[in-house]
Formats: structure tokens, sequence, C-alpha cells
């Protein structure tokens, strides 16, 4: 049997009007480049999209995960892109590019990158999560509640095939390790790692009576890659759905609370994460609020068959008008934590130069 594999890779290769929106001219270019592929064989299908200023290629593929080609494919499309973002004079054009030439695998050159490969069931629904102005710890919460919490998802109190949970692998993201932990007999334990947003990352989501693959999740931090701020790592998520995994509303239910994420406004603020259809990721206000975009597809004969775009239902309305709330009153806190970040999550930050300024005044209290 044959199997598919998945890769959506973005990257931020130029704004239009600042950190705002993907210009039109850089999906078609990335369009051009995937058709030719799909002529020679390389990728089975392909979708280009865009969430605020960043540029995604879903593809489909039978090559498997981390495959050079595909990676290549996908650092020669975005370097195209560039080139088109720098005649047009597109805002930071090129910056998720962080290296000169490509060197087998994007991990470490700026794009992120999640994928999955998995033998097709009959019908397959899988559900791509992208957003931006935001961290891969954002997903930390939807995910859990996906996948461990029964108040959310009714299928681990009443499917069989899902009664006895899943397993969550778990990135340090400062270290570069991870961790296997399985609910819901640690689920506690996960709880305390994955609320440290910043630093443990939900990385893959396995079904834990076979170990099928169930969800994965970007892990590139721009800013640790490059040692300083080069753009956010605004990331993306593959979920598989139905028939032993949870439903697809299961998977959409926890985007209802727009909870707070870090990475609006110069990636140093705490804003909600607003689900929206693909014509509304457009951040505008105060650089956000952060958006999320979710498309369902179902994949037949490694085919990408859809999207819907699902939060563009109305059922999201009311998640948008808190969202806005809580907007405004986050805002009201202009430059005072906990709507800044803390210090050392900052990615700009004057803190340094001030303290030295001060250095000769500072007396013992
Ligand atoms: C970028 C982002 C934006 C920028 C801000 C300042 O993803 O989050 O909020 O940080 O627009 O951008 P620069 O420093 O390029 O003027
Ligand atoms: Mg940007
Ligand atoms: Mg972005």
């Amino acid at each position: 049997m044959v199997k598919t594999t998945i890769s959506v890779i973005k990257a931020d290769i130029g704004g239009l009007a600042g950190h705002h929106v993907v210009h039109p001219r850089l999906k078609e270019v990335s369009v051009a480049e995937l058709t030719a592929a799909k002529k020679d064989g390389l990728i089975e299908d392909f979708y280009v999209t865009a969430v605020g200023d960043d540029l995604q290629l879903i593809m489909t593929h039978r090559k498997g995960v981390d495959n050079p080609e595909i990676h290549e494919l996908a650092w020669n499309v975005f370097s195209k892109g560039t080139e088109v973002a720098k005649q047009l004079g597109l805002y930071g054009a090129g910056q998720d590019l962080l290296k000169d030439a490509f060197s087998g695998n994007l991990k470490g050159m700026g794009p992120g990158v999640a994928e999955m490969e998995f033998e097709e069931r009959p019908s397959d629904p899988v559900i791509v999560f992208m957003a931006d102005k935001t961290e891969p710890g954002a997903f930390n919460l939807p995910i859990f509640r996906t996948f461990a919490d029964p108040f959310n998802t009714a299928g681990l109190v009443i499917d069989p095939r899902l009664h006895e949970g899943f397993i969550f692998e778990i990135m340090d993201v400062f270290e570069d390790k991870v961790v296997e932990m399985s609910s819901p007999e640690e689920m506690y334990d996960i709880l305390a790692l994955i609320g440290t947003t910043g630093r443990y990352v939900i990385r893959r989501v396995f079904r834990k009576s076979d170990r099928e693959i169930a969800a994965v999740v970007s892990t590139t931090r721009l800013s640790l890659i490059a040692g300083k701020y080069v753009g956010k790592d605004d990331p993306v998520a593959i979920v598989r759905a139905q028939s032993g995994f949870p439903a697809l509303g299961e998977v959409l239910e926890p985007y209802t609370l727009p909870h707070l994420v870090a990475g609006w406004m110069r990636g140093s603020h705490n804003g909600p994460l607003m689900p929206v259809g693909e014509k509304d990721a457009r951040p505008t206000r105060f650089d956000g609020p952060p958006r999320v975009i979710a498309l369902g597809f179902q994949i037949k004969n490694s085919k990408l068959i859809g999207p819907s775009d699902l939060f563009s239902d109305v059922a999201f309305d009311e998640a948008r008008r808190l969202a806005n709330v809580i907007a405004d009153y986050m805002r009201r806190h202009g430059p005072f934590m906990p709507h800044r970040l803390g210090p050392e999550e900052m990615e700009y930050t004057t803190l340094p130069k001030v303290l030295e300024k001060i250095k000769e005044r500072l007396k013992e209290a």
C-alpha cells in the first residue's frame, strides 16, 4: 500500500503594506512552480494560500517526510517568490530565507514545516491550520483539548477507538529535545509542560492503540535559529479527523475560545487568537490580532480534494466578536504586562539600553 505524505511549508517572503498580507503575484508564482512540479511527478497535488504575510504551500506526494527534493522544491518556490517580492519592493522581501543556498533540509533555514506520512484510509479527512502573528505554542491549548479533554471531545468518552487516549510528543524548543507523554495517565504532567507555551510545544500526536499519526505542528523558532529577531515563527499544523480520530467538530471546537497567544505587534504582545476564513486572514489592528485559518481536505490517492474554508462558518462569529472584545481590553494595557510579554520573551527590546543609561543612578534601595 502506497503511503501519502502531506507537507505544509510556509514562509514570509515579503508583505504588501508592511507585515500585512501576501501579494497575489507571490501566490501566482508559487502556483506556476508547483504546477510544473506536479507535471514532473515530484508532487501529486498542491494548494497555495496565505494567512497574513505568510505564504503557505500545502503539498501531497509519496516521498515521505523530510524529503530533500520536496524541501528543495519549497525553497526554490520561496526563492523565486523573493525575486518578485524584491521587484515589487514588498516589505521584508525574503525575510524568512535565512541561508543563501539550500542544503538538504529546511530545518534551521527559516521556513516553517509540518509534515505527516500515512496509509490512506478509504476516506481520509485532514485539516490544515495556519496562523499569523503568533508562535507554535499557540496550538498547545487547542490540540490538547482536541486529543485529551473529554469536555471538548466526546469521542474520548464514548468512542471505543479513541477511548485509550493519545500520545503527545512534546518538544523543548530551547534545548532541542523531545519527550513522549501519554494521556490520560500523564495528563497533569503534560499540562505542567505545555502551559509554558514559549518553550514546550506539542510537536506530534499519535493514537495510542496503534501509534497512528494524528497531528503534527511546525516547531521552527525563527528567533532562536537566527539568534536574533528576523520575523515571527508563525506556525502551521496538520490534524487528521473522523473514524478513530476526533471528529471534524471536535478538532475545531477549541477555537471557539479565542485564547491568548504571544506574537502580536513586534512579536512582543499577548492577544486573542481569532479564527477566520481565508479572506479575513488580513491582520491590521495593532498588526493583528493574531489569526488562524483552517482548511478541510479529503485525501484521495494522494490528491487534495477541497478545501472547505472551515472558520468562515457563522458558527465562529461569536468567537470573532469575543476576540475583538478581548483585543480592546488587552490594548488598553498599552506597554504593560501581561499584554506586553515579559522581558525574556520580547523580540524587540530597548531594556538593556535603558538599564545602561540609568546604571550610575541606580542606588541601594
Ligand atoms: C511581524 C510582526 C509585526 C512587526 C512590526 C514591526 O510579523 O509581528 O508586528 O514586528 O510591524 O515591524 P518592523 O520592525 O519591520 O518595522
Ligand atoms: Mg512578517
Ligand atoms: Mg507572519
